[in-house]
């Protein structure tokens, strides 16, 4: 049988934001590594590298995934969205990241491209959620700083919808 060298690189070639483009990967680096060292996407952020904290996320195929618990050779034929998608070529803000800003929904900025593409992956399939739907999904996300509730009303602005009476909004 032959024995797999874990540093042994692999060609990985995928669509990346609309283009074809391949890297070398090891067979046991994590697809946020890859996108950020590897191919430039570097705004792809990393924090707890276990699952939890959900600033990795990216889009494979449409889905939402954790770039830290996907391996980069997964990605392999597959296409992959990051957050650098999602404003256009002249750099004009898409409608979400409009919502966002207008409502104070960052701070430092570490978390928002986890969840602005969790929210992409969302709304493509829910357009008008709920506050509490919203509140489910950003559940899946830790944020420092902002408290959450500019989040929140910044998805129901994108989405049409509009947050519960005052007295009602959890942070
Ligand atoms: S870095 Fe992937 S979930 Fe925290
Ligand atoms: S804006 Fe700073 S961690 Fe969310």
């Amino acid at each position: 049988m032959r024995r797999v060298n874990k540093d042994e690189r692999t060609r990985v070639a995928l669509t990346l934001n609309g283009r074809a483009v391949s890297g070398d990967a090891e067979s046991r680096m994590l697809l946020a590594d890859f996108l950020r060292h590897v191919l430039g996407a570097t705004g792809v952020h990393v924090g707890c590298e276990h699952g939890v904290c959900g600033c990795c996320t990216v889009l494979i195929d449409g889905t939402a995934v954790r770039g830290c618990l996907t391996l980069a050779v997964q990605a392999e034929g597959r296409t992959v969205t990051t957050v650098e998608s999602l404003a256009s070529p002249d750099g004009k803000l898409n409608a979400l990241q409009l919502a966002f800003q207008q409502h104070h929904a960052l701070q430092c900025g570490f978390c928002t491209p986890g969840i602005l593409m969790s929210f992409t992956d969302y709304l493509a399939s829910n357009p008008h959620p709920t506050e509490d739907e919203i509140r489910e999904v950003l559940s899946g996300h830790l944020c420092r700083c902002t408290g959450y509730a500019g989040i929140v009303a910044a998805v129901l602005a994108a989405s049409g919808g509009a947050a519960k009476p005052e007295g009602r909004s959890r942070t």
